[in-house]
């Protein structure tokens, strides 16, 4: 799915402008509010340089007080980490145990492949890695609490044909395929999209993307992953479920799952694998809509969030979200489920299409080139427009009646571009949490 990503390279940076600008303007005084909140009296001695690291590069998106709502967070997949909650996704120790300080280092100075979660190593000193190591352990009672029970791996089991077609048995008996697909890809999975346990959107990983595992993609790596779990995710410890060398065996046969990443392919290895990209797409649209509304940050404009800017249980897709930009006006996002009176369902697709490429709404009335960066959508090809289609016919209905956005009067608008391009000054903008719309009918 590469290329879709070079390809609407255009589309996705100008969404993601349009959706960092709103987010990070919008939350800026809610960051300036926590800041002034932090009062933390564990901070003392090494842990103050480790807050002062922490403040300088962590709080964009790890929050001030280290919740993982920081300015950045809204549009992250997955979310960044609360560190409040002392529960972490790479442990090389026992489940329901905290990570040992070498875990932590080893996440923070080789960050977590496949996440935005940067590696710091050689960004700041290894002096600053451990003392900011100190300060999130501070973050959380649970460091004080209870002590790390490290495991110890067992000899591993030497990579061959015959080991990785054990792995492959391993793999069916405890039906990795539920969540991963039957290739590893998520074919035939039952689902590739859950929540972590913080109630945040995460996908299943695809085994034959080892780049993107966040503990690394070494047999041995993958293997602890086996044996210490994944806390906050649905991965478990298979500890008592598979034997030290049934793990083994699976940790060789999900290495042999890689594909030939893209850069290091040839020329003519590059085109043969984005035409057969092209075939999947075409062959299944729903599939291919999917990716493209979540690479395109639909879900997070067009589905009313909580404080925290969780999406409401059971509202995803279904609209409601204020969006407010000073001075031109309020947008509540549109209900994109497939209800028949208050979303899309009787919509038709030309109607719907025309909203992506020309911003023209039900009423016949047309949406400036934001919040939702219509212009570039435009771009897309018509059988990427078709499969966006597809996919929203997909969508459970939800009853939510949204509000129209306000039309903002030509003196208004002038006044506002004036503001943008004259003075160079930004449009504030802010979102706010809750649901403008009216839910009918459910208990929610
Ligand atoms: C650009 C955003 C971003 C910045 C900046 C950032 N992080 Fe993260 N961090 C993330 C995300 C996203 C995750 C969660 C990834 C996941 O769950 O797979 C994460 C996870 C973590 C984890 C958890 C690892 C685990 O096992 O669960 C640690 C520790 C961490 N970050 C430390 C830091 C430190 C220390 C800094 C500053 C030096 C920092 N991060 C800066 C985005 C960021
Ligand atoms: C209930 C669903 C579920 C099952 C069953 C499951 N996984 Fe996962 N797996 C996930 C999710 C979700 C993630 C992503 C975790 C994340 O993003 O941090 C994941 C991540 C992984 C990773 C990447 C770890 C990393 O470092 O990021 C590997 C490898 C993996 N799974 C292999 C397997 C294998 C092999 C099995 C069968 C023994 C299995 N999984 C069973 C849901 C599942
Ligand atoms: C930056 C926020 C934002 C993003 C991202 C966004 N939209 Fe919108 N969208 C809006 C706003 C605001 C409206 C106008 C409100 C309305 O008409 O209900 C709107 C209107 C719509 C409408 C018309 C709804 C109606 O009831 O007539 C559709 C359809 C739509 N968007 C689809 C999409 C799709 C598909 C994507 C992803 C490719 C997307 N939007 C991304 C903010 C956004």
């Amino acid at each position: 799915m590469q290329q879709v990503v070079l390809k609407s390279a255009r589309v996705i940076a100008a969404t993601a402008l349009v959706v960092s600008g709103v987010c990070l303007v919008g939350l800026a005084p809610r960051a300036r509010a926590q800041q002034s909140a932090v009062s933390s009296p564990r901070a003392s001695g090494a842990a103050s340089r480790g807050r002062a690291v922490y403040e300088q590069h962590c709080v964009e998106c790890h929050g001030r007080e280290g919740k993982g709502d920081g300015p950045a967070a809204l549009t992250l997949v997955p979310h960044p980490r609360d560190f409040t909650s002392g529960r972490y996704k790479i442990r090389s120790t026992e489940s329901g145990s905290p990570p040992t300080d070498a875990d932590l280092i080893r996440s923070i100075s080789q960050g977590l492949p496949g996440s935005s979660m940067p590696g710091w190593r050689g960004l700041i000193s290894d002096a600053d890695i451990l003392a900011v190591v100190e300060y999130i352990k501070s973050l959380s009672p649970r460091f004080a609490q209870q002590q790390p029970e490290p495991i110890t791996a067992s000899a591993p089991v030497q990579p061959s044909a015959e080991s990785v077609r054990r792995g492959a048995g391993v793999y069916a008996t405890l039906q990795c395929a539920k969540c991963h697909g039957e290739d590893g890809r998520g074919s035939g999975a039952a689902a590739t999209r859950f929540e972590d346990d913080w109630g945040y959107p995460m996908r299943a990983a695809v085994l034959s993307e080892p780049w993107t595992f966040r503990g690394g993609a070494a047999a041995s790596d993958i293997y602890m992953r086996f044996r210490a779990g994944v806390s906050g995710t649905p991965m478990p410890s298979y500890k008592d479920t598979a034997s030290e060398s049934e793990m083994w065996d699976l940790a060789n046969y999900v290495v042999s799952l890689r594909r030939k990443p893209v850069w290091e392919m040839g020329a003519d290895e590059v085109s043969a694998f984005y035409k057969q990209q092209d075939a999947e797409a075409l062959a299944d649209p729903v599939k291919r809509g999917e990716y493209l509304v979540d690479v395109l940050a639909c879900p997070i404009c067009h589905s009313p969030a909580d404080q925290d800017r969780r999406t409401i249980p059971g509202m995803r897709m279904a609209g409601g979200l204020r969006l407010y930009l000073a001075p031109f006006g309020t947008y509540p996002t549109g209900n994109l489920t497939s209800d028949k009176e208050t979303g899309l369902g009787n919509r038709t697709d030309d109607e719907i299409k025309r909203v992506l490429t020309k911003g023209i709404l039900r009423d016949g009335t047309r949406l400036l080139p934001f919040p939702m960066d219509w212009p570039s959508f435009s771009t897309m090809k018509e059988s990427d427009l078709n499969a966006i289609v597809a996919y929203l016919r997909t969508v459970p209905p939800v009853r939510n009646k949204v509000p129209r956005p306000t039309r903002t009067l030509l003196p208004v608008f002038l006044w506002g571009k004036f503001k943008m391009l004259i003075l160079g000054e930004d449009v504030p903008s802010y979102i706010y949490g809750g649901n403008t719309g009216i839910v009918a009918g459910g208990p929610r």
